[in-house]
């Protein structure tokens, strides 16, 4: 079954409102009428409005790159599924890893988000991979298993409409360093199989898997090549308007 590829930028935080227009108003142009690929922008929550008021009459959508679980309350500093979609917002990024490293996010709160997500209709982006000590010492299937099993926990096949994955391998991430196709095919190979025993071979089939860590123009064509890879999570290549367009016409 043939996959469109989606194909998401992750600005992490870099960006003020005026910054995020400027971005859009150099990169719609460079992506007019390209239809082959889905393609989503997450700023900083700051950025939402300005992004979604700039990317209105494109096919460019908006996600946020986290969010909370609780519907409302008090929890200061944070922004709810709820939120994310009154802001025009159609995708949320979860469980990246460096909310994992340094804001403390668990396999356990990945879960919770992820549910919050679906239920307001979200499509998650849920985030994988495994550090540079775990793959050195064998440990990446079992990391990936993990991530994933803790991740869908009590969540329905009928609930998971959405879901995609995104397989960033943390030594990939910012560092230049990428995995090769195959390394990542084979990532993605074990994560769709793992979500095949939890949602059932069809709904496995049809999940979108993404790759991310150093995406760059120069090899995101070779990475989109690989039939198991269904589109990238770029960080610092999507900042650039043109490099970004180069990323997403790979
Ligand atoms: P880089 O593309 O900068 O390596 O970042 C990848 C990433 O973390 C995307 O979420």
């Amino acid at each position: 079954m043939a996959r469109k590829k989606l194909m998401a930028a992750n600005w992490k935080m870099y960006k003020t409102p005026d910054q995020a227009r400027d971005f859009f108003h150099n990169f719609l142009p460079l992506v007019a009428g390209h239809g082959r690929d889905e393609i989503v922008v997450c700023p900083p929550f700051v950025d939402i409005r300005a992004s979604v008021e700039s990317s209105k009459n494109s096919s460019v959508s908006i996600g946020g790159q986290n969010l909370y679980w609780e519907k409302e309350g008090a929890y200061t500093g944070e922004i709810s599924a709820t939120m994310l979609v009154a802001t025009g917002c159609t995708h949320v990024i979860i469980g990246h890893s460096e909310r994992r490293e340094y804001f403390g996010e668990t396999d356990d709160t990945v879960n919770l988000k992820l549910k919050a997500a679906l239920e307001a209709d979200l499509t998650p982006i849920v985030c994988v991979g495994e550090v540079l000590e775990e793959r050195e010492a064998g440990l990446t299937e079992d990391v990936l298993r993990r991530q994933c099993v803790r991740a869908f926990h009590a969540v329905s096949t009928k609930k998971a409409g959405k879901l995609v994955i995104a397989y960033e391998p943390v030594w990939a991430i910012g560092t230049g360093k990428t995995a090769t196709p195959r390394m990542a095919a084979d990532a993605h190979r074990l994560i769709r199989g793992e979500a095949a025993k939890t949602f059932g071979e069809e709904f496995a089939n049809s999940m979108r898997i993404l790759y991310g860590g150093s995406v760059k123009p120069e090899n995101a064509k070779a990475l989109m090549s690989e039939g198991e890879i269904d589109g990238a999570l770029v960080g610092g290549a999507s900042l650039d308007p043109k490099s970004f367009a180069a990323v997403v016409k790979y």
